[in-house]
């Protein structure tokens, strides 16, 4: 089955590349030719382990292509993913016109029946939007409009394509239903769960999925900060919780406040959606709002840590992505702390194993960069661990200390353990311990 990938970011580029590992005949195609330019050269213009081999195989193997030919792609294929962005708009809406601009090339160039299968994150009601345009503008022409959701992790991206916990297919299409099933067929010998339903449900099991993993991280960063304040220890009190299997112990690791690309669009998303349609969804923004807090209570950590004022204090910054094992900055809690830190008075130096490039993008010569945790280290009058990369694990602490102004150590991600800093000498503060 020939298939059309519209998008080349992140989610594109997995479930494209995904889609030709499980036999599709895949075109990825994007407006941005230096994108293409680079992806036929063989480069990712993303970081994401285990991509790039899988790119390279299936590339090899005639499966999957890359072109700037959007209309041609479109021709050519049974189904047309849409995987563009939708960035929140002004208001904390999400801005669709990337998608309907795809959108209009698809009416443009339907010459036969096809699925159009929207694999964005997309309001609930969009599909039917999708669909009343595509029949506007192409009378006459069969097709259908599937909300295919996706739920790729960064950095485990692969991993959680090739092995998802569910595939749904929102449609009230039959025919559609059945080529959607057939796309992800090698999955139904791993016996994974298929939720067929309708396009609203669809797209509302993706926002509320999303809303519902950030609001247990409000919720554990919530606790962090009462367990600061009682004396208890936020990661006894986390595992013991997730020790209940109602509960579950996964996301519900205090730190910084959530970031990447996801949450934060799509809890403002569902916010402003519900807000819209006469609901007040007092959780949801609660969740948004704790998370706000949960940033700037790191800020004050810092500075409290400092002595009370972050003027003329150099502060080494260990990560900058929203999360390990990817480049991404996108609402990165560290940028938050990083623009504080610097409003503030103070001098930042940064290392982050992946996203130093994205990092000069935003900071430029603002903040000085370093190429290692011992660098950073160099006449610092604290260290700020923002992201739990592997590579700040197992750093040599007495190394750290001796190159540091003062041995001020805040560790926003609970890697090192209290007692263990205190020993080593150092002026340590996580978060809820
Ligand atoms: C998230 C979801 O986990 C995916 O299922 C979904 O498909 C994706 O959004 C999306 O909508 O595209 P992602 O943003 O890649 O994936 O990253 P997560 O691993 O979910 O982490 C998000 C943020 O929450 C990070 O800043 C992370 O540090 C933070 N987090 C996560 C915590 O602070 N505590 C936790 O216990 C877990």
């Amino acid at each position: 089955m020939r298939i059309c990938m519209i998008g080349t970011g992140y989610v594109g580029l997995v479930t494209g590349c995904g889609l030709a590992e499980f036999g599709m005949k895949v075109t990825c195609v994007d407006k941005v030719a230096e994108k293409i330019e680079m992806l036929e050269q063989g480069e990712l213009p993303i970081y994401e382990p285990g991509l790039k081999d899988l790119v390279e195989k299936n590339v090899k193997e005639g499966r999957l292509r890359f072109s700037t030919d959007i209309p041609e792609a479109i021709r050519n294929s049974l189904v047309i993913f849409l995987a563009v962005g939708t960035p929140s708009d002004d208001d904390g809406g999400a801005d669709l016109s990337y998608l309907f601009n795809a959108v209009d090339e698809i009416a443009e160039n339907l010459n036969g029946y096809k699925v159009v299968a929207i694999k964005s994150t997309v309001p609930v009601g969009t599909a039917k939007q999708v669909s009343q345009r595509v029949v506007s503008l192409a009378r006459n022409v069969a097709f259908d409009v599937v909300s295919n959701p996706e739920f790729l992790r960064e950095g485990s991206a692969v991993e959680d394509f090739l092995h998802p916990d569910r595939v749904v297919i929102g449609t009230e299409s039959e025919q559609a239903v059945a080529i959607m099933k057939d796309i992800y067929s090698p999955l139904y010998l791993i016996e994974t769960p298929f939720v067929i339903t309708n396009n609203e449900t669809a797209e509302m099991i993706k926002y509320a999925s999303n809303t519902f993993l950030a609001a247990k991280i409000s919720y554990i960063n919530e606790v962090a900060n009462i367990c600061e304040i009682v004396g208890a220890d936020v990661h006894v009190v986390a595992r013991a919780m997730g020790l209940d299997g109602r509960i579950s112990r996964k996301f519900l690791h205090p730190g910084p406040g959530f970031g990447g690309s996801c949450f934060p669009k799509d809890t403002r998303a569902l916010y402003h959606l519900a807000k819209e349609k006469g609901y007040d969804p007092a959780l949801i923004g609660s969740v948004i709002q704790v998370n706000e807090n949960q940033k700037r209570r790191m800020v004050e950590k810092i500075q409290r840590m400092v002595g009370g004022n972050l003027a003329g204090k150099v502060i080494g910054v260990l990560g900058v992505s929203f999360k390990p094992n990817t480049d991404d900055i996108r609402e990165s809690p560290a940028i938050f702390v990083i623009r504080n830190l610097l409003k503030a008075g103070a001098s930042v130096k940064v290392f982050d194993p992946a996203a130093m490039e994205e990092a000069g993008k935003v900071f430029d010569n603002t903040i000085a960069y370093a190429n290692n945790a011992y660098e950073v280290a160099e006449g610092a009058d604290a260290i700020v661990l923002m992201t739990e990369w592997n590579q700040f694990r197992r750093l040599d602490l007495q190394e750290l200390k001796n190159r540091m102004r003062s041995p001020v150590f805040v560790d926003t991600r609970n890697v090192y353990d209290p007692q263990k800093m205190k020993q080593a000498g150092f002026f340590y503060e996580g978060v809820g311990r």
